[in-house]
């Protein structure tokens, strides 16, 4: 399966950071070798991104979606925005969305019927919580987090979907998920999302690691087969270190 790097760029880099980077980024695609690369800037940097990226097959993500397609809304951004610039993917229920602006499933679920709906492949991240690991919760909570967001969800567009597994602790804190348990997780992953979509659903989406992913480690996630590429935060910021990472998962993958 086509492994996928995504950068999730969080709250950083203007438009104009984000063309050099770009433009930079560009230069280093010939070593990426099969890994297809996402980048997801902030809402503001997207339509530049879009215009450096011109002629590359970098893709471009967005970080959220409203759950609505239009209307009275204030600040919130809808699907066909993004669709203009070219947008293919959108993050959905990250944990920093979860934890600190209070998103709730229910509204995760929405986000994710939207983009479906709209034609924009969702990157939906579950994981679970420091104590909720201690308390021996983790198959649980992901168990939960995938009810809520996927049964019932029909159509072919589900088999493109991208599940990101990411322990809550393991993100910007340095220490990622042991290899082993990122594979357990991304194996639940499956088979939880084969039991709500069916029609071989579980097995065709891709399941990424996100959490403290760097070009040292990442070959340790990718080269088991139930994970299919990262979402990186922080080692996604630098070129060098990003383009690393890349060539890092391709070489692990063979
Ligand atoms: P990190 O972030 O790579 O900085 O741990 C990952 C994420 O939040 O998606």
């Amino acid at each position: 399966m086509k492994l996928i790097i995504a950068a999730n760029w969080k709250m950083h880099k203007t438009a104009a950071e984000t063309v050099i980077f770009c433009e930079q980024l560009k230069r280093r695609e010939s070593e990426f070798g099969g890994v297809e690369v996402l980048l997801c800037p902030p809402f503001t940097a997207l339509a530049p991104a879009a215009s450096a990226l011109e002629g590359s097959a970098i893709r471009l993500g967005a970080q959220n979606i409203s759950w609505e397609e239009q209307g009275a809304y204030t600040g919130e951004i809808a699907a066909p925005m993004l669709k203009e610039f070219g947008v293919s993917h959108v993050i959905l229920g990250h944990s920093e969305r979860r934890h600190i602006f209070g998103e709730e499933d229910v509204s995760i679920r929405k986000k994710l019927e939207r983009a479906l709906q709209a034609g924009l492949v969702p990157i939906l991240c579950v994981g679970e919580t420091e104590a909720q690991r201690k308390g021996g919760e983790t198959g649980a909570v992901l168990e939960r987090q995938l009810r809520a967001a996927l049964e019932g969800l029909e159509g072919e567009k589900v088999k493109e979907m991208i599940i990101a597994y990411e322990p809550v602790w393991a993100i910007g804190s340095g220490q990622a998920a042991s290899p082993g348990d990122a594979a357990d997780a991304a194996s639940l992953v499956r088979r939880v999302a084969e039991k709500h979509l069916g029609g071989g659903a579980g097995g065709a989406l891709r399941v990424q690691y996100g959490g403290s992913v760097n070009a040292g480690n990442i070959g340790s996630f990718v080269s088991l087969p139930p994970v299919n590429g990262a979402l990186v935060g922080g080692a996604s910021l630098e070129v060098d270190t990003f383009a690393a990472l890349v060539v890092a998962a391709g070489e692990a993958a063979g």
